[in-house]
Order: structure tokens, then C-alpha cells, then sequence
């Protein structure tokens, strides 16, 4: 191949990347029309919001497994992962008061940065949010199962827990969802013959038989793979996927967290921490930490490192807070102020939890379905650990309803855009909700939520949300050279260095994440390119303007 022609393949292969992957934006206009919010939230109400979307399993369950990895240390990774989420949400505040509407990065880059970029995005929060319910109900799973067993009433074992590593049967499980997932999607495009069957003519009776057969042996099938799947399961985590499918369906009848519960949610949530820190802190004040701060760092950097991406996690939610921005009374100065205050207080009180979490405990014996409890029981307080488990299960209940809710809207803008199946746009008449969207989404995070451990879980969650994370860098970073007369309500401060360091922050923690979750990762993103490619490209509702 001689230059020239390579420089003329590399020209065109840019031009397609640029009019296909690129130029396909949505018109501003038509996110804006008719969307006006009324403008009364203040700084405070977007802190109190950030917290709600915030503390979670994170700081509940997940602190003490990254603590048996990173030591004491654990509590310096709290403060890296800050950082990052810092730097990031100046980004997001940006991106998200340049398009004037209620919204999730999706919609934000939908507009600006073009529909391939933006259906990646929503593709990597489908992690964030769904499967982020997963991980924070196995945790939830796990203080019901504290709360029950200190009431003596403690659930079979089999039930409680995701079966041990490799012992899923995959194949099984997949071949039951599809064979389920035919005879439904043949159900809905045939069921109009079967309840008028009586009304057919004889030669439309025959195709409407043959329908009820394929549609009966779909469904056979679909049993007896799952029956031969649930033999070769030895345990499966009930509880975690009964919550999600029990908030599931209150979505669907249009519950949905108001302010009040907000603020009553919060304030549970930080009472928790409250008497963990004021027992604990008592106990390390009489009895001093012994050995178990030292060493500081058994793992070095590199386990501060590795700690930071797994407890990343505990901080997911906050990029919630600027979808806000159209509410806010004056998004320039309340959304940094209540998000990085947000922020902030998290990081304080996560640093301190962990700081009294090892010092109370050797970090080795942390590593425990529900640490919080552990910690409490471990210096002898029983009636703390009761109040700590019913308290962490509220809350974590609050952060399932945020998470699931997100998804549910997410999935159902998709639809609208034509990105993905129309079937799951149809709005429900007496209810008002998605009430397709929420189901599918009920089911398939309950699923991994009933199969897989929390740190593999919660590890998928933190690189799909860092992905996202470092497109919203960069496209800040391009738009500003790009659009830079476009309207910023928001301007992040020391741009374009700050994103740069945000999106340099989010692949440090990324590379530091396990080689088994990448490549659970670069799947994922294979098929999100295939959909796009094979479905959403061609059906978008671009086409038709
Ligand atoms: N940050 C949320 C939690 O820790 C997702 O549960």
C-alpha cells in the first residue's frame, strides 16, 4: 500500500467516524421544548439529596472487604476515590448546565457530544444504576440476615448466599431467560388471535394453533432449563433478589422517594454512623488500638490504590446530583456547593468509620457479610448492632429506590430515542410509570443479585461508572474547544486542567480493577456496539427528522 492511498483510507476511515459516530446529535431544541422546571432547590437540598443517592452499601458492607486488602490504609483510599469523584463532578456540573433539562449524562451527550458516544454512555450506566441495585441488595441481604439470626430466626444458608466462584451454571441460566424470552415476545405479537380465536376463520385458526404450540414448547423449555439450573445450584441469595423485585413493582405503581422521605432516609443513615463512630470511638478512647494500625499500609500504595477502585463504589450516586441543575435557584453557586458538601461530608465520615472499623478490628477479620455489625459486636454492644443492622437496611432500601428509579428513566429514554426496543417506552395509563422498563429491569438485576457475591458486582459497577466518568471529562474538555460559545450555567473551574485530572483519575483506578472485570467489561461494550450497530443506528428516531 503505497502512502498516498493509506493517507486517503485514514482521511475516509476519520470522515465516517466523524458523520457516524459523532455528528448524530439530538437537536437541542428538541430537549428543550417544553421542559421548564420550577427553580427552587438550594444548596441544601442538593446536599441532602447527595447524601440520600450517596451512603450505601459502600460504607455498610463493602468497607470491610476492601480493608482486608488494603489494612488501615483503607481510609487513605477513601480519600483518593474523593478526590477523583471531586474533580469528576465539576465535569458533570458543567455537562449537565449546558443542557438546560432534568436528565443523566445520556441525555447531556446526547445532544453534544453525538447519539454513538451517548449510547455508550447509557450502556455503561445501565452498570452503574442496575447493576449497582444488584450489589447494594446483596448487602441488604446481608444485614436482614444479622437482623434475623440475633432474633433466632436465621434463614437456611442455601438461601442466603451466591453460590461459591464458577459454580453458576451460565449456559442453563441463559438458554431458560431465552427460551422465556421467545415465548413471551411470540405471546405479545400473536396474543391478539388467541383471545379473539373463536372470531377467526377457519384457515387463520391453523397459524393461530401453530403460535399456541411454539409458544407452549418456548415456555417448556424455558422450565426445564431452569429446573436442570436450579439442581445444579448448591445456594442462591433469596432475599436480595425478593427486594428488588419487590421495589420493582412499587415503581411500577409510582412510588417514588419525596423529599420528606429524603431527608427521614438521611437522617437514619447518618445516625448509623453517628453510633458507630460515638461507640466505637469510645471503645478505641478506653481501650486503645493495640497493633491494629500497624503497619498503616501492610499492601503499600498499591493497596491504597486497589482499595480506592473498590470503594469508589461508595461514593456512586453523587454524579445524580447535578441532573438538579435546572431546579436549583442558582446552579453557578448551589450545585458545586451542595455536591462537592456532599462530597466532602461523605469522604469525612467514610475516613473516620474506617479509621474506628480498624482500629476496633484486626482489617484480616473484616471481611464479613455485614462489617458494621461485626465491628459492634466484636466490643461486646448487642443492642447497638441491632439498631446499626435496622438502620443500615433503611438505608440501603433508599439507595435500591434511587438506583432503580434512575434505570427505570434511563431505559425508558432509550426507548423514546428508538436506541432500543419501543416496547419498552409504553408509559402505563392509570399509573404514569414505565411500567415495562421497571419490570425488565426488576428481573434482570435481580438475577446477579441472586448469583453473584458483591465484590464482583460491585467491581463491574465501579468500571462501568469510571468509564462513563472519563467520556464526560473528555467531552467537557472537547466542547470547549468545540462549542465555546455555547451557554454554561455552570463553569467547571480550571478547566480544561481539572477534567483532564478527573479523566486521568478514573483510568489510574480503572487499571487497578481485576483482569476478570475487564473483560466482563470490554463484553459488555462489544455488545453495546453490536445493538448499536445492528438495532439503534437504523430504528433512532433521528431518522425521521
Ligand atoms: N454509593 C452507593 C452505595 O454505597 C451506591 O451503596
Amino acid at each position: 500500500m503505497n502512502k498516498d492511498s493509506a493517507y486517503s483510507k485514514l482521511k475516509a476511515a476519520l470522515f465516517w467516524m466523524k458523520s457516524n459516530l459523532l455528528i448524530r446529535k439530538k437537536p437541542l431544541e428538541s430537549l428543550i421544548a417544553g421542559e421548564h422546571l420550577y427553580r427552587h432547590f438550594t444548596a441544601f437540598d442538593i446536599f441532602l439529596f447527595g447524601i440520600a443517592a450517596i451512603v450505601g452499601a459502600g460504607i455498610f458492607v463493602l468497607t470491610g472487604q476492601a480493608a482486608v486488602g488494603a489494612g488501615p490504609g483503607i481510609s487513605v483510599s477513601f480519600v483518593l476515590a474523593a478526590l477523583v469523584c471531586a474533580l469528576v463532578g465539576l465535569a458533570y456540573a458543567e455537562m449537565a448546565s449546558m443542557i438546560p433539562i432534568s436528565g443523566s449524562a445520556y441525555s447531556y451527550t446526547y445532544a453534544t457530544m453525538g447519539e454513538f458516544i451517548a449510547f455508550i454512555i447509557a450502556w455503561d450506566l445501565i452498570l452503574e444504576y442496575a447493576l449497582g441495585a444488584s450489589a447494594v441488595a446483596v448487602g441488604w441481604s446481608e444485614y436482614l440476615g444479622h437482623i434475623l439470626e440475633a432474633l433466632s430466626m436465621p434463614l437456611p444458608r442455601s438461601l442466603t448466599i451466591a453460590p461459591a466462584d464458577g459454580n453458576v451454571p451460565w449456559p442453563l441460566i441463559a438458554l431458560a431467560v431465552f427460551a422465556f424470552g421467545c415465548g413471551f415476545f411470540l405471546f405479545e405479537k400473536t396474543k391478539s388471535l388467541f383471545f379473539n380465536f373463536d372470531k377467526l376463520k377457519l384457515e387463520e385458526k391453523l397459524p393461530a394453533i401453530a403460535a399456541a404450540i411454539m409458544v407452549g414448547s418456548f415456555v417448556l423449555a424455558g422450565c426445564y432449563a431452569s429446573y436442570s439450573a436450579a439442581r445444579e445450584l448448591e445456594s442462591i441469595n433469596l432475599p436480595a433478589a425478593a427486594i428488588l423485585l419487590s421495589i420493582s413493582w412499587g415503581l411500577t405503581r409510582g412510588v417514588k422517594e419525596t423529599a420528606k422521605y429524603t431527608a427521614i432516609m438521611v437522617a437514619i443513615k447518618l445516625a448509623v454512623i453517628a453510633l458507630v463512630l460515638a461507640v466505637g470511638g469510645y471503645h478505641i478512647a478506653v481501650e486503645g488500638v493495640g497493633d491494629h494500625w500497624t503497619p498503616f499500609l501492610p499492601h503499600g500504595w498499591s493497596g491504597v490504590v486497589t482499595g480506592a477502585s473498590i470503594v469508589f463504589f461508595a461514593y456512586i450516586g453523587f454524579d445524580a446530583v447535578p441532573t438538579m441543575a435546572e431546579e436549583c435557584i442558582d446552579p453557578q453557586r448551589d450545585l458545586p456547593r451542595g455536591m462537592l458538601g456532599s462530597l466532602a461530608v461523605c469522604t469525612v465520615l467514610y475516613v473516620l468509620m474506617s479509621l474506628v472499623m480498624t482500629g476496633t478490628v484486626a482489617y484480616s477479620e473484616l471481611g464479613t457479610a455485614a462489617p458494621v455489625a461485626t465491628v459492634l459486636g466484636a466490643i461486646g454492644q448487642t443492642w447497638a448492632v441491632m439498631v446499626a443492622s435496622i438502620g443500615a437496611l433503611a438505608g440501603l432500601t433508599s439507595v435500591l429506590i434511587v438506583l432503580l428509579y434512575g434505570q427505570s428513566r434511563i431505559t425508558m429514554k432509550l426507548s423514546q430515542d428508538g436506541l432500543i426496543t419501543p416496547y419498552l417506552s409504553v408509559i402505563d395509563e392509570h399509573y404514569k410509570t414505565p411500567f415495562r422498563a421497571i419490570a425488565v429491569i426488576g428481573f434482570f438485576v435481580a438475577l446477579p443479585a441472586a448469583l453473584l457475591p458483591i465484590t464482583e458486582l460491585a467491581e463491574l459497577v465501579s468500571i462501568g461508572t469510571l468509564a462513563a466518568f472519563v467520556l464526560v471529562c473528555g467531552g467537557v474538555i472537547i466542547l470547549r474547544y468545540s462549542e465555546p460559545d455555547r451557554e454554561r450555567h455552570f463553569r467547571c473551574p480550571g478547566a480544561p486542567v481539572t477534567p483532564a485530572l478527573g479523566l486521568i483519575g478514573c483510568l489510574y483506578l480503572m487499571f487497578h480493577l481485576p483482569l476478570v472485570t475487564w473483560l466482563r467489561f470490554i463484553i459488555w461494550m462489544v455488545v453495546a456496539i453490536v445493538i448499536y450497530f445492528s438495532y439503534g443506528k437504523r430504528n433512532s428516531k433521528l431518522n425521521d427528522l
